[in-house]
């Protein structure tokens, strides 16, 4: 698309320097081998997508339409995930699951997971409602932060270290998830 070719190489925000790292060719490639592991997987099944806004939200709407008959629902929850003073952590559902989970196979969409505090939350929520299986597919992975072991995604588009990285539904203090690439910020 024309649109791609005026695509930003760098981006300055709030102090902040960011170059491009995944382009949209890059992304879609890696969404593309994403999608055709889940189609083969879940070709025989009627999975529930769980979209877990906002970040989500830009790699899920490819992902989901890359997919090869694959009949599945989807369905969007937003989370925020914190410790409080049960030992089990706690997820307050700002935008709450509105489908019913029991017996289904569940594929949880996520931009990117971190220290995996949310998947973990969130997976055992989705266990506590009878789901049959749960697996996350990721469009970006931080292997080196990961905190629960039961949190590393199934599905990875790419993986990284520890940089902070913006777009592709990824924002900066609520800014920039519309860029169609991702950029990681650059020490000066
Ligand atoms: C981000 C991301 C994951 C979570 C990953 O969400 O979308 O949900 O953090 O971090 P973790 O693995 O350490 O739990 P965020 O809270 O920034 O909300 P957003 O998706 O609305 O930007």
């Amino acid at each position: 698309m024309t649109f791609y070719s005026s695509i930003m190489k760098t981006i300055d925000e709030q102090g902040y320097h960011f170059e491009e790292w995944l382009q949209p060719a890059q992304i879609a490639k890696d969404v593309a081998q994403v999608a055709e592991r889940i189609s083969a997987d879940y070709a025989d099944k009627e999975p529930l997508f769980v979209v877990v806004l906002n970040g989500a939200f830009v790699f899920a709407a490819d992902l989901l339409r890359a997919l090869k008959d694959v009949r599945c629902e989807v369905t969007f929850i937003r989370v925020s995930s914190y410790w409080g003073m049960s030992t089990t952590g706690q997820l307050e559902f700002i935008v709450p699951l509105q489908q019913v989970v029991d017996n289904r196979d569940v594929v949880i969409i996520e931009d990117i997971v971190d220290t995996g505090l949310t998947i973990h939350q969130l997976k055992a929520h989705l266990r506590a409602r009878g789901a049959s299986t749960i697996r996350v597919a990721a469009m970006l992975f931080k292997p080196g932060k990961l905190e629960y072991n039961d949190a590393k995604p199934d599905y990875v588009g790419h993986e990284l270290t520890d940089e902070f990285v913006i777009g592709y539904g990824l924002d900066f203090d609520g800014f920039l998830r519309n860029l169609p690439s991702v950029y990681k910020v650059k020490e000066s």
